[in-house]
């Protein structure tokens, strides 16, 4: 699978959004990566519904949905009538994860599965057949700038092992830079989510290259 890259506009400037996403988008990046949390499952407070659906017309690229939230399928169909492409829920977040992703699935939506650093790969074994995306998380979520957690690696080979031939992407986030995307794509990850290494300069069409390798 070609490498995807997703800038996540958690590190972009709230105040310009809309142009941040426009810039993005002509930097090259392969999806927006919109980090949702509910200051409840995680320990920050970002960006609902409303304000995705706001930004949603400043580009045609794929809104990659990551929902740090608990409670979570209530919310769901708002995130989907804003405009998400993919939406991602976290397998801790959510006591029944197959019906999670029934959810996002009857909305005609990708259905992603996020795992925090230490919940094992194996949750997935019975829902491989109704996933798209599988996204590992390389830092404890809740902010940007955190550093990579180099036991995620094996984890992203141990599942690029149980997907098989499936047509899963599988999405690494957190502490993403080139030296730590090289070892992410090494293992077998395809979608690289990066927020301070993208907007870390004002060149993000160079920083965005950069992650390629
Ligand atoms: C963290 C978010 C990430 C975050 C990554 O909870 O899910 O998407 O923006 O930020 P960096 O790339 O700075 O680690
Ligand atoms: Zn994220």
């Amino acid at each position: 699978m070609p490498v995807k890259i997703a800038p996540s506009i958690l590190s972009a400037d709230f105040a310009r959004l809309g142009e941040e996403i426009r810039a993005l988008d002509a930097a090259g990046a392969d999806y927006i990566h919109v980090d949702v949390m509910d200051g409840h499952f995680v320990p920050n407070l970002t960006f609902g519904a409303p304000v995705m659906k706001a930004l949603r017309r400043h580009t045609a690229r794929p809104f990659d949905v990551h929902l740090m939230i608990e409670p979570v399928d209530f919310l769901i169909p708002a995130f989907v009538e804003a405009g998400a492409d993919i939406v991602t829920v976290h397998a801790e977040a959510t006591r029944h994860l197959d019906r999670s992703l029934q959810v996002i699935k009857s909305l005609g939506k990708k259905a992603g599965v996020s795992l925090n650093p230490a919940t094992p790969e194996s949750v997935l074994a019975y829902v491989l057949d109704a996933v798209d995306l599988i996204l590992v998380m390389s830092v404890n979520p809740g902010f940007g700038g955190q550093s990579f957690i180099a036991s995620q690696v094996e984890k992203i080979a141990r599942i690029k092992a149980m997907i098989g031939s499936r047509a899963i992407e599988i999405e690494v986030d957190g502490g993403i830079n080139p030296s730590t995307a090289k070892t992410c794509i090494a293992a077998g990850a395809n979608v690289l989510v990066a927020g301070s290494a993208v907007f870390a300069t004002p060149d993000y069409a160079a920083n965005i290259q950069a992650l390629r390798g």
